[in-house]
């Protein structure tokens, strides 16, 4: 990858000023092409159609720089996007307006079959907390401008950070008229949360159906990125606001934990898939380089700062959990999950949260990840049965998470979650049995952009389970995101939620609006 920086950018202002007028000629900027290629480039690339099928993102912002994304697929769906076995020069820009009167970055990189044509440039010498505009061309072509925004600077005294988060989007399974309306909002960033694509081949009834089998291999991921990448909503989401992603099982295998797979397939085999899986979410995520994979591992747990009002602590509770105990189904809790060593983070990531925690002057520290924290008994009547999938089942971890919250005091913990395709707004307390224990932090668990279909306002099941867990304060069984407005003084989360995706179209209303006050963890309505 070939990445110029904008203080690099400065050194080279006469080339720079020479090809700005070839930009707008439609040339390609040769002058500006850096670094050594590992290929040859194949300077004038001819496609019969675009090559931008995939839309345009950018992610992972700071006060200085942001990451850009695209992939050269000209047709998406088939083997290596359609494109040559060749590699490709890329330009790209970066403009303070949507216009691009006033550019300030503007270089080439080079897109690899390697890496399936993928385009990551990071992108540096920003100013803080404002919104550029950034757009891509190969030859003729150019892609749609998609809008970024940084961060303020880490020592800011930010007064607002706005945020949604969503997870869970399912082809099959519906349309993502969530993305359409969280387009729409005003936003500093977006977080994802997992299941970005689901891995399972066409199954009965869908929606839309998706194209090949369950994915597998690097092609087969692949395949799956590219057909998720080409929706329109989804599009229009990443080219509004920059994201912030982590995953959660689909983009892998459902409900793998570490080096097992759901089907317990052999150690190597499993690990092999893991590592196109990792490849080709890297390949189709707008991350930075140093999160690229080594084989079948992913350094994707993470910390971005919003001034001293926010900070992210971006999770990772897939890679290096150990093996889901009780057998892994849904059951009271047996020895193994309370066994020592066993943990959802891994020791080295819980070790890097708690340091991160300590050392972090914000005012609210966001722990943004995949799967509930909260317990939740599953089952009415006497008997308590949990998930063997979520923080309940990793005891250790869940209470060195909460002891820490109670003891260390960290300024306003807040949870965000994915993963079950409902929402649900928490209470964390200290002792997760005991409703008297103090509350130690706030869980918000977002719903699904479409898994699970229409969605309904509530389950007969999860009716009949909210009595038995009255540190749950809201619960909805609808599609959407949610959406938080984040100031010094109070945090306000709002479950946005859409009343059908097996169709195109539908509306999008606030179906609740929740709140945490600064120095007092739990939920309480607006
Ligand atoms: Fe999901």
């Amino acid at each position: 990858m070939i990445v110029l920086t904008r203080r690099r950018f400065l050194g080279h202002s006469a080339r720079v000023l020479a090809t700005a007028a070839a930009w707008a000629d439609g040339f390609p900027l040769d002058a500006l092409r850096t670094g050594a290629a590992a290929a040859p480039v194949q300077t004038h690339p001819r496609f019969d159609r675009s090559p931008f099928t995939l839309g345009v993102a950018s992610g992972d912002p700071t006060d200085d720089a942001v990451v850009l994304w695209t992939r050269l697929a000209p047709d998406p769906l088939a083997p290596g996007g359609g494109m040559p076995e060749e590699a490709v020069r890329v330009a790209w820009e970066v403009a303070e307006d949507e216009r691009f009167a006033h550019i300030v970055a503007r270089a080439t990189t080079e897109a690899a079959p390697l890496r399936a044509h993928a385009v990551h440039v990071e992108v540096d010498g920003l100013r803080p907390a404002r919104p550029y505009w950034y757009r891509f061309r190969v030859g003729s072509w150019e892609s749609p401008v998609g809008r970024t925004r940084t961060a303020p600077e880490p020592s800011a005294d930010v007064e607002r950070v706005r945020l949604a988060f969503a997870s869970c989007q399912h082809w099959e399974q519906g349309y993502f008229t969530a993305h359409r309306h969280l387009a729409q909002e005003d936003l500093d960033a977006v977080l994802f949360l997992g299941d970005y694509i689901y891995e399972y081949g066409s199954q009965e009834n869908p929606v839309r159906a998706v194209a090949g089998p369950e994915a597998t291999t690097l092609e087969g991921y692949r395949q799956r990125y590219a057909q998720y990448h080409t929706d329109p909503d989804l599009q229009a989401a990443h080219a509004a606001f920059p994201f912030i992603v982590t995953w959660d099982d689909h983009e892998v295998d459902n409900d793998y934990a570490n080096d097992l797979s759901q089907e317990n397939d052999p150690r190597e085999a499993f690990l092999r898939r893991r590592a196109a899986a990792y490849q080709a979410y890297f390949e189709h995520m707008p991350l930075r380089a140093v999160r690229r994979p080594r084989g079948p591992d992913m350094p994707l747990y993470r910390s971005l700062p919003y001034g001293r009002l926010v900070d992210l602590s971006v999770l990772d509770t897939r890679q290096y959990r150990t093996p889901k105990p009780c057998g892994g189904r849904q059951s009271a809790l047996c020895d193994g999950a309370r066994a020592a060593g066993a943990t959802i983070l891994g020791e080295r990531q819980r070790e890097w949260l708690f340091d991160h925690l300590a050392a972090s002057p914000a005012r609210w520290h966001v722990l943004a990840q995949q799967v509930m924290m909260a317990r939740l008994d599953l089952v009415a009547g006497p008997p308590e049965e949990f998930s063997m999938d979520k923080w309940t089942a990793y005891q250790p971890d869940a209470q060195a998470v909460l002891d820490y919250f109670g003891a260390r005091k960290p300024s306003n913990p807040v949870v965000l979650s994915g993963d079950i395709h409902t929402s649900w707004a928490c209470d964390l307390h200290a002792q997760p049995a005991d409703q008297r224990s103090p509350i130690v932090a706030t869980e918000f668990v977002g719903t699904s952009i479409s898994s699970g279909r229409d969605g309904l306002e509530i389950s007969a099941r999860n009716q009949a389970i909210l009595p038995e867990n009255p540190h749950i304060k809201f619960h909805n069984g609808q599609r959407g995101y949610v959406r938080c407005t984040i100031g010094r003084d109070r945090w306000t989360t709002d479950y946005r939620v859409v009343p059908f995706v097996s169709r195109p179209g539908a509306s999008v209303e606030t179906r609740a609006s929740l709140v945490v006050e600064n120095g007092r963890p739990g939920v309480h309505r607006a």
